[in-house]
């Protein structure tokens, strides 16, 4: 019997070695599809590559490519059957409108998006669920649910005005009470509910631990996903005994916004009842099915609930950071830009400082665009499927399946762009003439950014606040680096701090 085994075993190895050999001989030999694509032969020939770049080196594939595209050109084989594109021209085709180009599956399983809006790649469920709830995330529905976005706004000012005193002695972390309020406006808009974590200053809710968790272990996540899905099955009280806490909180995420779709299909009216604006949950249950809409599952109902918090609230809080950290890098900055918020507003307390108002300030505008453009909110590339006919880029034909993507990191540091593209330079939008198509941290088309009007009203209305009221320092104990690793949203090491000093009346 142990003979069998072991024979089995034996014989098991060697065919699958055999296969992987002529598998990979096969990735580079010329018969294959990209055999006419530059690039490392390490990664045409596996995926393993990559794996070694995004896991083992951690978030250091994006940089990898760049590097390939400087010695290959604008086209590169960076995967068996998967291309990257360095050509700024080429991005709206790519990223079109028009569904063309079906996005791959796979990028999403980090964060089990199969049937959600970030990971489903069905063209037809997709497109009638975002023009379902395309309306609610508007920049009119935005203009109309403003008010309860300010009433988290000044929460988050509150809290920040607490901290004015302790911030000289002890440095405030300043990134928290950003991830408190992007939680807090993502879950009152899309749900009409918001979890409370500025009111309650959970600062240390396991929402965040979950969140850490993910955004530090990305691409482990991604090709670990037969696990999560094994986990996922599991019941709640068998997955607490053999997870780390950290772990355990993404599970726990997770299961609360299973727990938020469940309530709300027992009782939808109920809960409609209780709701002050239409909510997703809403939309989605209530779509028109005579013209083809087809309700989501369960699973797909699930992930919309937690993809929306999690892409909702991470990303803007980065942004937010991000500015805070370069305003303090450059004093000079923040004064210009307290010269133009005191110009318009002059006393915020009487008149409060609106959206509207504060998207006409130009050098806000130019600020704001800075933050986003370097790193941008999701610096590496963004997964297509090439369609049936293929594609010529740059010269080279990309056949018909082949993965294909490009990445805002590369566009946002294009020198042909962006003059001098490393500095911080908020002038730039001003000065130079940069065509927006060229501006893409939201992505474009059909998968691009549903929230982004959100976002910007979000950016607007807590920079205007923040940098109307206070001027921001370093505090000697600030640890953050400029550095970053691609954790599919950049990831820096160490804690931001500020000494918050407050501006005059
Ligand atoms: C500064 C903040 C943000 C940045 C930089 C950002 C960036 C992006 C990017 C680049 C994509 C495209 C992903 C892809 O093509 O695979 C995307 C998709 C998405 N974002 Fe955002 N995002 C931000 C804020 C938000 C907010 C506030 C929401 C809340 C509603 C949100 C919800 C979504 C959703 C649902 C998708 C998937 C869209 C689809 O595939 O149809 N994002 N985001």
């Amino acid at each position: 019997m142990l003979n069998n085994i072991a024979d089995v075993s034996f014989y098991g190895g060697v065919g699958f070695g055999c296969f992987w050999v002529l598998r990979a001989l096969y990735r580079l030999s010329p018969f294959h599809p990209l055999a006419k694509i530059p690039g490392p032969r390490l990664a045409a020939m596996t995926t393993w590559y990559e794996f070694y770049f995004s896991v083992i080196q951690d978030g250091q594939f994006i940089f990898k490519t760049i590097e390939w595209h400087e010695k290959y050109g604008p086209v590169v084989r960076i995967g068996p059957n998967e291309v990257h594109i360095s050509d700024p021209t080429f991005y709206n085709t790519l990223y079109s409108k028009d569904y063309r180009f079906t996005k791959a599956k796979d990028h999403y399983r980090f964060a089990q998006q199969k049937e959600g809006g970030l990971g489903n790649t069905n063209n037809r469920t997709h497109k009638a669920r975002r023009n379902v709830l395309d309306p609610l995330f508007s920049t009119q529905s935005v203009f109309k649910l403003e008010p309860r976005i300010r009433k988290y706004v000044d929460m988050a000012m509150a809290r920040i005005s607490r901290s004015v005193e302790k911030s000289e002695k002890e440095g405030f972390e300043i990134n928290m009470v950003f991830r408190c309020l992007t939680v807090d406006v993502i879950s009152e808009y899309a749900y009409s509910e918001a979890i409370g974590m500025l009111e309650n200053e959970r600062l240390n809710d396991p929402f965040f631990v979950a969140m850490d968790n993910l955004i530090g272990l990305t691409w482990v996540y991604n090709w670990t996903w037969v696990m999560q899905d094994v986990l996922m099955a599991l019941p709640f009280g068998v997955v607490r005994r053999i997870l780390p806490p950290d772990v355990l909180a993404v599970v726990d995420f997770q299961k609360q916004a299973e727990a938020r779709v469940i309530s709300f299909l027992a009782d939808p009216e109920k809960a409609k009842a209780k709701s002050t604006h239409t909510t997703v949950f809403e939309v989605l249950l209530t779509g028109n099915e005579e013209k083809g809409y087809e309700v989501p599952s369960l699973r797909a109902l699930k992930e919309e609930a937690w993809g929306f918090l999690a892409a909702g609230s991470e990303t803007t809080a980065a942004a937010l950071s991000n500015g805070i950290y370069e305003a303090c890098k450059v004093p000079k900055i923040q004064d210009k830009l307290y010269g133009e918020l005191l110009a318009e507003f002059p006393d915020p307390d009487a008149t409060p400082i609106t959206y509207k108002r504060a998207l006409q300030l130009p050098y806000l505008s130019a600020f704001i665009k800075e933050t986003l453009r370097l790193p941008p909110g999701v610096p590496g590339r963004l997964p297509r499927v090439v369609p049936q006919g293929g594609i010529t880029v740059c010269g080279q034909f990309v056949p018909a399946d082949t993965t294909i993507g490009m990445s805002s990191i590369l566009q946002h540091n294009d020198p042909n762009i962006f003059k001098e593209p490393s500095k911080f330079d908020p002038d730039r939008w001003i000065r130079d003439k940069i065509p927006e198509q060229y501006f893409v941290p939201f992505g474009k088309g059909s998968r691009g950014c549903q929230g982004m009007n959100l976002a910007w009203a979000e950016l607007y209305l807590m920079y205007a606040n923040l940098l109307r009221r206070y001027r921001f320092e370093f505090h000697k104990s600030s640890t953050l680096v400029d550095g970053w690793t691609d954790q599919f949203i950049p990831k820096r090491e160490g804690k931001l701090r500020v000494v918050v000093v407050p501006r005059e009346k």
